[in-house]
């Protein structure tokens, strides 16, 4: 099978069910730690207002929406939904993370491991300005790209099994480096889903942005950002980057 012959993204639409088995809520509770402690050290106790672009299912934000007012946003309805029954204190808006424009302002902007969707430099520089357009001077935008041109190993394999109710999945997950020229990754993904005790496998591929960390802070900074890099070291000695940007500009009041 020619990879190309896999449609994108399906794990977002068709195959959007199979995601609370794929990376269940619990699995976030460590990496969900450490946004809540940079909110929390930033942003100081009280209920400030959050917008989540890509939220996806909401797993991440599930571990400290309560605390706050978020507003969540994604392309995806079939994903909304998820995050919809997960956090339902949250409001939650189909939209574009590079396009998107609600009108009023957050004191802080997220963006988790969707931001490894964009897969070129306008689109990098679209989303940044999304962020800025919701911020007041002095804001707060948080994202977590995946990868890093300067980290990513080709090709990297990873799989996992995990259960939603009657559904079993196991999924195997190759991703390479097609052209080291060009700021993509293509990820090809197996499911071995098993429910009512028969098996079927279905494919995936995802195409998402590979860029250096020069670029994702030079476009930050192009966008008004002042940008700093928080890392950690999450169980077992992964590693963890966090750009956290700071509108530029004078508080108002
Ligand atoms: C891996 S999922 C996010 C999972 C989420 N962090 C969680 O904890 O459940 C990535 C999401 O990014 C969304 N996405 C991709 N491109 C987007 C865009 N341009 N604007 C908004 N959402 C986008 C997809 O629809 C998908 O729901």
């Amino acid at each position: 099978m020619d990879p190309q012959d896999i449609p994108l993204h399906r794990l977002y639409h068709d195959l959007a069910y199979l995601w609370p088995a794929m990376s269940p809520p619990e699995d976030y509770a460590e990496e969900a730690a450490h946004w809540r402690a940079v909110l929390r050290e930033r942003l100081g106790p009280g209920r400030h207002r959050l917008l989540e672009l890509g939220v996806g299912g909401g797993h991440n934000l599930s571990r400290f929406a309560d605390e706050f007012e978020v507003v969540a946003a994604d392309l995806s309805e079939a994903m909304l939904a998820h995050s919809h029954r997960l956090n339902p204190s949250v409001e939650h808006v189909v939209g574009d993370m590079r396009s998107l424009r609600l009108g009023r302002t957050f004191d802080a902007v997220l963006i988790h491991d969707a931001i490894s969707h964009l897969t070129t430099e306008d689109d990098l520089a679209a989303t940044f300005a999304t962020a800025a357009a919701h911020l007041e001077a002095g804001g707060l935008f948080i994202a977590t790209p995946d990868d890093y041109r300067e980290t990513f190993r080709s090709p990297r394999v990873t799989h996992d099994t995990g259960t939603h109710g009657d559904l079993a999945l196991t999924y195997v997950e190759f991703a390479h480096d097609p052209d080291p020229d060009d700021t993509t990754l293509e990820t090809l993904f197996t499911y071995f889903i098993t429910e009512k005790g028969r098996l079927r496998i279905e494919h995936d591929r995802f195409l998402t942005g590979l860029f250096p960390r020069a670029t994702w802070r030079r476009l930050m900074a192009e966008a008004g950002f002042e940008v700093e890099t928080r890392a950690f070291e999450l169980e077992g000695g992964v590693p963890y980057e966090m750009l956290v940007g700071t509108k530029a500009g004078r508080p108002t009041a």
